[in-house]
């Protein structure tokens, strides 16, 4: 994977170009005191503090001058952090938000917090705010990874190209995971589509296997296809009840996109990718799917997650638990102070 192709994958190079097949989208610059705010690890506070649609209130003063750095009070008994504000940036982002209907799906360059959305009150990408932009970034190591390293398992050796980082906000849409599909082009040709959300059996798709390939295929040839910068790409798609598809998102040809179905083996030198055995598919892309003899699989955001234990403490959401946490960190207090005391030399003060 070249670090071109990486460049071509970012939303704001492929959004002007088909922008009549994806979801309605607005892209703002993100400045830089705010990109540092996210890299940085030492606070979970959230700025952007606008709650709702109408509390920002105008300012004129700029980002730099209202920037207020990370303040630590140690008065002994309480450390209070309060978080930078970014009041010019906050104003632009709500209206943005409003222009899209009041709830948004937001991105960098080229990644979602999917890895972070266990964090949201509201377990989903769906933001109203800045802040919930903000918790759901600062979670978030698909995002730290935009920002730190956007050209790992890239094979060239050229300086890296210089990346304008920015927000990305896309009209919240309610998409139903079995219409997700991954689309591998190689040399612009459509040579696999799979499943997205592999980890679930979807009758449906085993069903409709023929027309979903093949309006794929269609949506592929008639707007995609020698319109893309570069002629190794993946796509995703999804195709709507009505069975018309869209466009979701671009995704360089290469180890940091992940092939789900397939192997970047099987897709690189192009071996076991036949087409299907379905007589009207044959001259098609290769199509998977899970099947229901398939085991079905833990979702791959998992990992990512906390302990279930750690969240109800932090919410307060069990207080049976809170209350055996603090008798646990009491005990312990305890064994500390009597273990101090016997190690403490006695001073004889007669
Ligand atoms: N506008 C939207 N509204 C609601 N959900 C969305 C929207 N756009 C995408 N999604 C959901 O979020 C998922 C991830 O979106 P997207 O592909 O843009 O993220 P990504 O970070 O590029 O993912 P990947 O790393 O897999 O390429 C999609 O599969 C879809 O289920
Ligand atoms: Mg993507």
């Amino acid at each position: 994977m070249k670090k071109e192709q990486v460049v071509n994958s970012q939303f704001s190079v492929w959004y002007p170009l088909f922008k009549k097949h994806t979801i309605k989208s607005l892209i703002l610059p993100l400045p830089q005191n705010v990109i540092d705010y996210l890299l940085d690890d030492g606070t979970l506070v959230v700025s952007g503090s606008c709650e709702n649609n109408n509390q920002c209130s105008q300012t004129n003063n700029s980002d730099s001058e209202e920037e207020e750095d990370i303040q630590w009070s140690d008065d002994e008994t309480t450390t209070v952090a309060t978080a930078p504000e970014f009041p010019e940036f906050t104003i632009k982002v709500q209206e943005a938000i409003n222009t899209l209907g009041g709830r948004i799906f937001p991105k960098l360059n080229w990644s979602a917090p999917r890895d972070a959305n266990w964090i949201a009150l509201n377990s989903s990408l769906q933001c109203q705010s800045l802040s919930d932009i903000f918790l759901l970034f600062k979670s978030s190591d698909f995002i730290t990874h935009d920002l730190t390293q956007p050209f790992l398992h890239c094979s060239d050796d050229s300086p890296d190209p210089v990346i304008n980082y920015e927000l990305v906000l896309r009209k919240w849409s309610e998409l139903i995971p079995g219409g997700e599909f991954r689309c591998f082009v190689k040399e612009n040709k459509l040579i696999g589509i799979s499943q997205r959300d592999y980890t679930q059996h979807y009758q449906h798709i085993s069903k409709q296997e023929a027309s979903i390939s093949s309006s794929i295929l269609q949506f592929f040839r008639d707007h995609i296809q020698h319109q893309f910068p570069d002629e190794d790409f993946v796509l995703d798609v999804y195709r709507d009840s009505m069975g018309r598809v869209w466009l979701i998102d671009f995704n360089p040809f290469g180890e940091v996109t992940d092939s789900l179905l397939f192997t970047w083996e099987e897709l690189t030198s192009g071996n076991n990718l036949t087409a299907s055995d379905t007589e009207a598919l044959q001259d098609g892309p290769a199509f998977r799917y899970t099947t229901s003899e398939v085991t079905v699989q833990p979702s791959p955001c998992l990992s990512y997650r906390i302990p279930r234990d750690f969240l109800d403490l932090s919410t307060g959401e069990d207080s049976y638990k809170l209350i055996d946490f603090l008798k646990l960190k009491k005990g312990q207090q305890e064994e500390e102070e009597e273990s101090d005391s016997e190690a403490e030399p006695h001073v004889d003060t007669t």
